[in-house]
């Protein structure tokens, strides 16, 4: 069975303090109960990487949130991926519905953050997901289409080996209430024949579920096909209910 990957996107979230009480609570929870076949991943905000990484250097991978399109240079405030790389991250969140939101991002953009990713030997986390509005326009399957198949346009279907996708909807992010298992499933399996039409198969691309995945329906999302495990946001803060996460996931 292909090992699960659970990533915590603790966002805007958390301070120094939070993150040694975090790391103290999930070590000291794995004792009760070691993990089996799940690789587990957190993404914290960008200054707290290093502590992260200091005070759990064993038993989590580390990711980031988002990465610069460029390399290097001019572009005040921005990360570039060799940065990242310097600081041992594993996973790198591109395509944020919340950035795509807020930032303005679009498909192109994404795809360029992708390739940089990609080629600098780390694994990208492509996310996806359609609005309350494209949904409700029965406008799912073309979105999250377009979304991948930018990607692949740019970067080749070989650059989505190994990586990573997570199909959040948008509209069940931080609402508490996830996509019906059945909307889940469907939309998983698009997406599954998407990257076979491009030559990818299930084996090839990890496919995480995200949206108000919480301790109490992470068992019945991982048992559906086509749901490789999670990306994680507010369940992720707090280290008890991550594990919870973590645990079903095995
Ligand atoms: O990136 C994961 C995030 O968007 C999901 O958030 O709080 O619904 O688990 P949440």
């Amino acid at each position: 069975m292909k090992q699960r990957l659970v990533i915590g996107n603790w966002k805007m979230n958390g301070s120094l303090a939070d993150n040694i009480l975090w790391a103290t609570h999930f070590r000291h929870g794995l004792k009760s109960q070691t993990l089996q076949d799940v690789e587990v991943a957190v993404c914290p905000p960008f200054p707290y990487l290093q502590s992260i990484r200091s005070i759990l250097p064993d038993i989590v991978q580390l990711g980031a949130q988002d990465v610069s399109s460029e390399c290097i240079g001019a572009f005040t405030g921005e990360i570039s991926v060799n940065m990242l790389k310097e600081l041992q991250c594993r996973y790198v969140i591109v395509g944020h519905s919340e950035r795509r939101a807020r930032m303005g991002e679009r498909d192109a953009d994404i795809a360029e953050k992708f390739k940089l990713v990609s080629l600098a030997g780390l694994t990208p986390v492509l996310c996806v997901g359609e609005t309350e509005q494209e949904r409700a326009h029965g406008q799912t399957r073309s979105v999250i289409s377009h979304q991948i198949q930018t990607v692949i346009d740019r970067c080749g279907a070989h650059a989505l080996r190994n990586a990573v996708i997570a199909y959040e909807p948008v509209w069940a992010i931080g609402t508490g209430v996830s996509a019906e298992l059945a909307d889940i499933q469907s939309t998983h399996a698009v997406i599954r024949a998407q990257l076979s039409d491009n030559g990818l198969d299930a084996d090839d691309v990890t496919l995480l579920y995200g949206g108000s995945l919480k301790p109490g329906n992470s068992e019945e999302i991982f048992s559906l096909p086509n749901v490789d495990g999670g990306l994680i946001g507010g369940a992720s803060l707090k280290a008890a209910d991550f594990l919870d996460i973590c645990w079903a996931a095995q």
